[in-house]
């Protein structure tokens, strides 16, 4: 997959200054927008899917949903949301998750995952692990066990892998990217 990765790199455009001063925004629309490289993308998200048993797809309100769902479809399996809350309609399991000022909570339908389910969790960036690790803990309350996280991009400096790592419980993260 080197050469993918490099292929990969080459499409995620520095937006320096957003959202905020002094913060360098990842931008992946211009890996989106290139046929080329997001599928290579999907296929070598998928072929993680094979590789670690998955018989489920969770993508990650928003970005993770563009990234999932291709990939479900190319690994042949279901693809599930994790919502931010109040977005869906039917009887949910929600986990609160800290964020650098305040918190948030995400949702999944609680019909969704069950006992039994091998679950890979998709994202675009991995940066504090909060909600990598909210998605874990919601994962494993429905009964269902995580095959993995598979993150296009993981920002090295913030330390998500450190703080994630005791929740994972040998699961695998892998980051195709680490900036
Ligand atoms: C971003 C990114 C990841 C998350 C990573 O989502 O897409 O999901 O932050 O940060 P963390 O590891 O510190 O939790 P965000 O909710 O900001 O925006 P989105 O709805 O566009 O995906
Ligand atoms: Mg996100």
């Amino acid at each position: 997959t080197d050469g993918v990765q490099e292929l990969l790199l080459s499409r995620i455009r520095d937006v320096p200054d957003y959202p905020k001063p002094g913060v360098v925004f990842k931008d992946i629309t211009p890996l989106l927008a290139d046929p080329k490289a997001f599928t290579a993308l999907t296929d070598v998200l998928a072929e993680g899917c094979a590789r670690h048993g998955a018989t489920k797809v969770v993508g990650l309100e928003a970005r993770g949903f563009i990234l999932g769902a291709p990939v479900a479809v190319r690994a042949g399996l279901g693809f599930i949301p994790v919502r931010k809350a109040g977005k869906l309609p039917g009887a949910t399991l929600s986990q609160a998750y800290e964020l650098e000022y305040g918190s948030a909570e995400i949702e999944v339908h609680a019909e969704d995952l069950q006992t039994g389910d091998r679950v890979m969790v998709i994202d675009d960036v991995l940066a504090t692990g909060g909600t990598a690790g909210a998605a874990v803990e919601l994962i494993r309350r429905s009964g269902a066990e995580v095959a993995g996280i598979a993150v296009l991009m993981e920002l090295g400096f913030l330390g998500g892998r450190a703080r994630l790592e005791p929740a994972l419980r040998g699961a695998p993260l892998e980051s195709l990217i680490t900036i």
